[in-house]
């Protein structure tokens, strides 16, 4: 993969009529992962990471009236409950975009006026009038056919939908099925996984119908600009967030971070991001995202997480009980990133132990007090050519990280990182330093230091999963984090840069083990 220069990624942005859970933490966490490894990759000030809320539409408008609270009131706590669910869990996003701020407005506003004047590539105008009766799922917030409907009753919300008739204005998606499936097929729009791609290309196949973009009776949203009866649909609202945050057309912001590297996603909103956005941005005349990722859905304990049910996991639940740093492990290292997959509640205080106690925390734990016992607390001397001997390839580690972590299989990455963990418990019972410390000072000088240099090498590995962590791990080390941190990524990942007679401290336990 050729090396960028900059890197924008985003996450959906939430309907603020939920509260915070783990299924939307779990994008939020991963889009995060991306962020801080591009920092580490090609420097911060390349790197842009938004988030934010969706707040407009017919859903919002009755959540708020049931709390008896004006839209805005109720906007406003809602989407501070994300922002402080995020902080909990380090999310370093560089900027929160909310679809009732004014900046957004004036965005939303300067795209229909575009559109408006647009003809499609057959010469037709994009936008057009038409009287449109249809089959309207408020949950989903669009327009269902008979055939996506089970008993009648849309089947992510288990609500039959309304039928609405109204004039609106429309999109005129079928004009753009020939160059939409073009640019798909030869990856300028990349999306993934591939089985997500094919789904959508076969959309195309069966024809794509013009969509409404405007609404008459949802009167929380924003008006369109030349017919005052009407405001925008939530989707094309929403969906114009991720160049209104980098501040419209003319920013230097949008110069330099558009088009998006990754637009990330569950399945669910697939098809908003992969037909409706490039149809949008093709009409507006302007690049498209790179690549469009749509990871899985996941279930608790095996079923759809959901208010009735009652099994909602809110973020600081298990940040209070886990930290925030094992919280972010625990939700990507359960299944594939792109495939759905069942997060077991009861399952994660054993791996918990088994992972961040037992392997992680006690590799750094029985390293550090080795060395305080053998070598008094400083990196000590080793006196052979580490390739000589060592048997580990950090190398090979670092390529393979790379490449899950380019493809955004961060599961994958965290092998590499446990796999390494192992080895490195491994090679301790083998090689048995207290035993050395009695028959060969030397040797086990090599492999004290081997220890800690691979240690600090995975802190650096760990580092976009858990900062928290990687920071202690560089503090137990000797170091002061925000400056070793600051290094170019080459020196970093330099073998035996970790300086001999530097102080090692001993901390708390990096992960407290949980007793039940
Ligand atoms: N507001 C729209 C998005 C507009 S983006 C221009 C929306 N919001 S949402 O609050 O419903 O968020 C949906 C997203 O939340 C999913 O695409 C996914 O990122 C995340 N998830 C919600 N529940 C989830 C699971 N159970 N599993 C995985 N991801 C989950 O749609």
């Amino acid at each position: 993969m050729a090396k960028k220069e900059k890197f924008y990624v985003t996450t959906p942005i939430y309907y603020v009529n939920d509260v915070p859970h783990i299924g939307h933490a779990y994008t939020t966490v991963a889009a995060d992962v991306l962020a801080r490894y591009y920092r580490i990759m090609i420097g911060a000030d390349n790197v842009y990471f938004l988030t934010g809320t969706d707040e407009h539409g017919a859903k919002i408008a009755q959540a708020a009236e049931k709390q008896n609270k004006s839209p805005k009131a109720f906007t406003d706590e809602a989407a501070a409950k994300f922002q402080l669910a995020w902080d909990s869990l380090s999310i370093s996003y560089d900027d929160f975009i909310r679809t009732t701020e004014k900046r957004h407005k004036e965005i939303v506003v300067d795209f229909w006026n575009k559109l408006k004047d647009a003809k499609t590539p057959k010469g037709n105008p994009v936008v057009y009038e038409d009287e449109y009766e249809g089959l309207y799922c408020i949950g989903c917030e669009s327009f269902k056919t008979e055939d996506d409907l089970v008993d009648g009753k849309c089947p992510d919300h288990n609500k039959e939908p309304e039928l609405v008739k109204e004039k609106n204005y429309f999109l005129r998606l079928q004009d753009y099925e020939k160059k939409l499936k073009e640019l798909i097929e030869t990856g300028e729009l990349n999306i993934l996984p591939e089985g997500k791609k094919n789904e959508i290309l076969g959309l195309i196949k069966t024809g794509l119908k013009d969509v409404a973009i405007s609404r008459q009776k949802v009167k929380w949203g924003i008006p369109v600009p030349f017919d005052k009866e009407q405001t925008t649909y939530v989707w094309i609202d929403a969906l114009s967030n991720y160049i209104s945050a980098l501040g419209g057309l003319k920013s230097k912001l949008y110069k330099k971070f558009w088009p998006a590297d990754v637009h990330l996603m569950a399945k669910d909103i697939l098809k908003f991001h992969a037909v409706i956005w490039p149809c949008m941005l093709l009409a507006l005349d302007l690049p498209l995202p790179k690549l469009v990722f749509a990871h899985g859905f996941f279930t608790i304990d095996g079923q759809k997480m959901s208010k009735t049910i009652g099994n909602v996991i809110a973020p600081d639940e298990l940040v209070s009980k886990y930290g925030t740093d094992a919280t972010r492990y625990l939700l990507l290292s359960q299944f594939g990133f792109g495939t759905d997959g069942d997060f077991a509640k009861e399952r994660l205080d054993d791996i918990y132990n088994a992972a961040l106690a037992n392997e992680f925390g006690n590799l750094v734990s029985r390293t550090v007090s080795m060395t305080e016992k053998y070598f008094s607390g400083q990196v000590p001397k080793y006196n052979v050519e580490y390739d000589k001997f060592f048997q580990f390839d950090l190398q090979t580690d670092w390529n393979r990280y790379d490449f899950f972590m380019a493809n955004l299989k961060f599961d994958e990455a965290l092998n590499v990182i446990w796999e390494n963990i192992r080895r490195c418990n491994a090679y301790i019972d083998k090689e048995k330093p207290w035993e050395l410390n009695n028959t060969d000072k030397d040797v086990l000088a090599d492999v004290m230091y081997n220890l800690l240099e691979t240690i600090r090498q995975t802190a650096i590995m760990i580092l976009p999963f858990m900062p928290q962590t990687c920071e202690e791990i560089m503090k137990i080390l000797g170091y002061k984090p925000e400056k070793e941190l600051n290094k170019k990524i080459s020196e970093l990942r330099q073998w035996s840069s970790l300086p001999l007679d530097q102080k090692i401290n001993s901390g708390e336990a990096l992960f407290p083990r949980f007793n039940d």
